[in-house]
């Protein structure tokens, strides 16, 4: 059966690599056939992913969006249901962070942080939420953080957003539950990707990859209905990297 599931973010780092992971298992499980929605604000991004999505010989689209705008959401979601009818996955992954000292941080950083990472995770989740209630079924992974539940300095935006989320997540369990909906909350901690800009190879050396959280994901959707995967942790194996 086909299983119409939207990443965003999905051009680059983790959701990139989430997009990969599900093209893969289209290879490898019988029965799986998923038709990935790529969403992000760079089409040339998109574009690269879809085409290694395809070698796998799972269907891929794009549909460039940038989830801080509201109208961009309610365009996705409504093209989404125009061509396919439903939803049956959403990857709430894009996601942004300005990492400074708190004194250094402006009201622009904050804007920008929030409309991404709250109101835009926020509305998407709502719409398709509002899908999977009625035919009762569906699963919405967040990708949240470990900086979720514990603060860093140079994190201070990026946190408040990311604990935003977390409540988020605990608010959609209490609906979910209510029709049959999967939520999955994954926290990662340090992980290779272009969000970290440059890194010195000695830190790089203890990151987590893209690949080691996205395979995570694809086992959590492809267990039988009737078991979700409420939280998944994920930790350098030397504990958290305190940039
Ligand atoms: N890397 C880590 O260590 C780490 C750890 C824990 C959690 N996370 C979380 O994991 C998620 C992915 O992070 P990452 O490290 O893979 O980041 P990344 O490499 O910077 O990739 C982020 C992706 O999100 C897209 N994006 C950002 N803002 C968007 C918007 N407004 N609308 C649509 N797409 C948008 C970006 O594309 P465009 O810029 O082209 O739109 C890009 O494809 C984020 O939520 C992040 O907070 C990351």
């Amino acid at each position: 059966m086909k299983r119409i599931i939207i990443i965003t973010g999905a051009g680059k780092g983790i959701g990139k690599s989430i997009a990969i992971a599900f093209a893969k298992a289209a290879k490898t499980q019988r029965d799986f056939n998923p038709l990935l929605i790529l969403v992000s604000r760079t089409v040339s991004d998109l574009e690269s992913v879809a085409i290694e999505c395809r070698s796998y010989g799972a269907e891929a689209e794009i549909m460039q969006t940038d989830i801080a705008d509201i109208a961009q959401i309610e365009r996705l979601v409504k093209t989404t249901l125009e061509r396919h009818s439903t939803i049956d996955c959403l990857v709430n992954n894009a996601g942004v962070g300005r990492f400074k000292p708190l004194a250094e941080l402006t009201e622009e950083d904050f804007d920008y942080t929030m409309a991404t990472n709250l109101k835009g995770t926020f509305f998407l989740t709502q719409k398709v939420f509002s899908v999977m209630e009625k035919k009762r079924s569906g699963h919405i992974f967040f990708i949240t953080s470990t900086a979720a539940e514990m603060a860093f300095k140079s994190s201070s935006i990026y946190s408040m957003s990311k604990f935003g989320q977390k409540g988020l997540v605990e608010t959609m369990r209490l609906y979910a539950k209510e029709c049959n909906v999967r939520i999955t909350n994954v926290m990662p901690g340090a992980v290779y990707t272009p969000m970290w800009g440059d890194v010195q190879e000695a830190m790089k050396s203890v990151m987590m990859m893209p690949e080691d959280i996205s395979s995570g994901i694809v086992n959590a959707y492809l267990l039988p209905q009737r078991t979700s995967v409420e939280e998944l942790v994920f930790r350098p194996v030397c504990g958290d990297i305190n940039e």
